[in-house]
């Protein structure tokens, strides 16, 4: 049996996620304060699989290679095969360039901005132990449009894939992680570019069921989130942060009341303030006379004083200074907040292009 390997996707545009994604790529968007991506990677080593390859796109390639030589398993420095992808042409063409590192290995494709609770390791096992030729995972959704999505006969097998269909056949929609045999890369040599110019992966699966090579199904118990969008990624934050957090108080803690599992980095200060868990704040941030939390992580060296932040991501660097409540945000990179102490009689901002103020 040939090794499998794992292919993540983490090239594409981003645009749902403009501006973050004029800077740095969706998938390194960080929920509890780790990269989207490092949980990909942690549920395909979970599997017992090293032989990682990693779609980067030209604009944002660099960045995921500086983040990946930071990740570390088990203490252990991990090995990426980095393939450059030139422009974002569909997921089935991201496999196509990924030719020569996949051979004939059966893989596991992981989309880099999808989680899920479950992990993997058992699903590879049954995708070995049935002999299939593609194991695809689904998930009942409302808005099933905004997905790929699958037809199943009374059975449970695949009839029938579309793309982001107007008229869903179903709710069930394709979940971003796939195991294929090499079978996968004769179907994309059959496909044409879709209606929005991609070469789609759902018309390759589709095109192997038509075929008759053996297709399978798994509808997902677990949680999935597709972290396209704003909301999306709040909702990854809620999930993990109350997941995985546990209570480490390892900063220093001034007059402070730190409820809850809360994770406070070493290199932190936190200063007649409340922290309430779940949250977690980085390495060298400072919050003085100020309310952070629940499902809130504050990023690295990010600098809160006289304000109150809830179910809240603030990325690294940001400052955050006399703003009373601030719920339900997704804060950039080295972003400036502030307010004057007396009332509000104008605002002034200095946005980028498609950014999104809410004032209520
Ligand atoms: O999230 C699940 C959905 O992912 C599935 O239901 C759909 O069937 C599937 O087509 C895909 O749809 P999206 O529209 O969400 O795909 P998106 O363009 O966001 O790309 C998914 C990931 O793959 C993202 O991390 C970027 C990366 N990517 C995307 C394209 C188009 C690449 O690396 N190269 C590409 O050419």
């Amino acid at each position: 049996m040939q090794r499998t390997k794992a292919l993540i996707l983490s090239g594409g545009k981003g645009t749902r996620l403009r501006p973050f994604t004029y800077t740095f790529t969706k998938q390194l968007i960080p929920v509890a304060n780790r990269p989207i991506l490092y949980f990909v990677i942690d549920d395909i080593l979970q599997a017992g699989i090293e032989d990682i390859g990693v779609i980067i796109a030209p604009e944002t390639g660099e960045e995921v290679r500086r983040v990946l030589a930071e990740y570390t398993f088990d203490n252990k420095k991990i090995d990426f095969n980095f393939i450059l992808q030139e422009k974002p042409l569909g997921l089935a063409h991201a496999v196509k360039i990924a030719q020569d590192f996949l051979g004939k290995s059966p893989f596991v494709m992981f989309l880099g901005d999808n989680l899920i609770e479950d992990g993997i390791s058992s699903y590879v096992d049954k995708f070995f132990s049935e002999e299939l030729d593609a194991l695809i995972f689904l998930k009942e959704v409302e808005d099933p449009t905004r997905f790929g999505v699958a037809v199943l006969d009374e059975c449970g097998n695949v009839k029938k894939l579309v793309e982001k269909p107007k008229n869903p056949p179903s709710n069930l929609a394709l979940v971003g992680v796939y195991i294929f045999s090499e079978k996968i890369h004769d179907a994309i040599k059959l496909i044409k570019p879709s209606w929005r110019g991609e070469l789609e992966i759902t018309d390759a699966i589709d095109t192997m069921v038509s075929k008759g090579n053996f297709v399978k199904a798994q509808v997902l118990e677990g949680w999935w989130l597709d972290t396209g969008k704003k909301d999306d990624i709040l909702e990854a934050n809620r999930i993990v942060l109350d997941e995985k957090i546990k209570r480490e108080i390892l900063g220093e803690n001034l007059h402070s009341k730190i409820i809850g599992r809360v994770q406070i980095a070493k290199t932190a200060r936190i200063e007649r303030s409340e922290i309430r868990g779940p949250a977690v704040i980085g390495g060298e941030a400072v919050i003085i006379d100020s309310f952070i939390g629940p499902y809130t992580s504050i990023g690295d060296r990010c600098y809160i004083e006289k304000s109150e932040i809830e179910h809240s991501v603030v990325l690294e660097e940001s400052k955050i200074f006399g703003v009373g409540r601030i719920d339900a945000s997704l804060i950039g990179r080295r972003a400036y907040i502030s307010k004057e102490e007396e009332l509000v009689k104008a605002y002034r901002f200095f946005i980028g292009d498609d950014a999104q103020v809410e004032v209520c």
